[in-house]
């Protein structure tokens, strides 16, 4: 069975490790057959350079696998073939992409009927053992498809304004999540976090009632960015050019380095999309690669079963 599964932004500028988003780009593909030995194991890696663990214990797929499986309770084994179409640790939710196409993979190839909830929670087992925390706001996405609201290990889709564009900036730098997450304070004063949870409940009110002011105005990150943007090259350079072009709001996908901006309308997007590129070559000299579409792309899907 071949699975694949999408691109992702984590935090979505206000919800740290609560919004996630699916992006119509570029997919990991995970194809699954079975094996002898019980569990899953790594039976080739491609388009990753040579650099992702192959060990089992290691790489996120397989930890993905092997925790469905323990979810199902099936004593069968997996042999998964995994081919990168995401770049490695940048922000666009590379480990997640591996993880879920992995999970919805070996799901189908035994017919476990898994639902969704526990496919995500096992598919985050992988991204524990690539950054060492559990995190849903790349996993649900990458699973549930669309903007979701991450509670609690469960997912909660929500609606996406049809105005609502995404513009995502790969950077061609690597930020390692582990590390970046090491860089997130433990405490948040009482003055800031109010003002978060109240910025996440108007994020989530203006998707629902198409408050366009209120939804600019929430497009703040108090807890993570802050900490992380000296790690990010061109950073205050591509945010101011991405606000005068027009866009709603902007910031990290993720851990970064890669760059996320809502805007309203296709156009303003277009536009956003240019500014953001051009300032990023002008401040460090580097060729951002963006993308522009509506931040609801599709999950992880079987895109091919091949009967014995
Ligand atoms: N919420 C996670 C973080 C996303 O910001 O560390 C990582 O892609």
């Amino acid at each position: 069975v071949a699975a694949a599964a999408p691109s992702t932004v984590g935090n979505v500028l206000c919800g740290f490790d609560a919004l996630g988003m699916a992006v119509a780009g570029p997919e990991d593909r995970v194809v699954a057959r079975p094996a002898d030995a019980p569990g899953a194991v790594m039976d080739g890696i491609f388009g990753d350079g040579g650099e992702l663990p192959t060990d089992a214990d290691r790489n996120t797929a397989s930890v993905a696998a092997a925790a469905v499986l323990r979810a199902a309770g099936h004593a069968g084994g997996v042999a998964l073939e995994l081919h990168k179409g995401l770049p490695l640790a940048s922000g666009l939710g590379s480990s997640a992409a591996s993880a879920a196409a992995a999970a919805v993979a070996t799901d189908r190839l035994f017919d476990l009927g898994l639902d969704r909830d526990t496919l995500i929670r096992a598919a985050a087992e992988g991204e524990r053992a690539a950054c060492g925390a559990i995190h849903l706001d790349n996993i649900g996405p990458a699973i549930a498809g669309g903007l979701v609201l991450c509670r609690d290990h469960r997912v909660h889709p929500l609606p996406v304004p049809q105005d609502l564009h995404a513009v995502l900036m790969a950077v061609p730098v690597r930020s390692d999540t582990r590390r970046a997450r090491a860089a997130v304070p433990e405490q948040l004063p009482l003055s800031q976090a109010t003002a978060q949870w109240a910025d996440v409940a108007a994020f989530v009110h203006a998707l629902h009632t198409e408050d366009w002011d209120l939804l600019a105005a929430s497009l703040t990150d108090r807890v993570a960015e802050p900490h992380r943007i000296a790690a990010t090259p061109g950073f205050a350079a591509v945010h101011r050019a991405a606000m005068e072009a027009g866009a709603l709001g902007a910031g990290l996908s993720g851990a970064g380095p890669a760059m996320l901006a809502l805007c309203r309308g296709p156009e303003t997007a277009e536009a956003v999309a240019a500014t953001m590129t051009e300032a990023l070559r002008t401040a460090t000299g580097l060729r951002g690669e963006a993308w522009v579409g509506p931040p609801a792309g599709r999950g992880a899907h079987v895109v091919a079963v091949e009967e014995d």
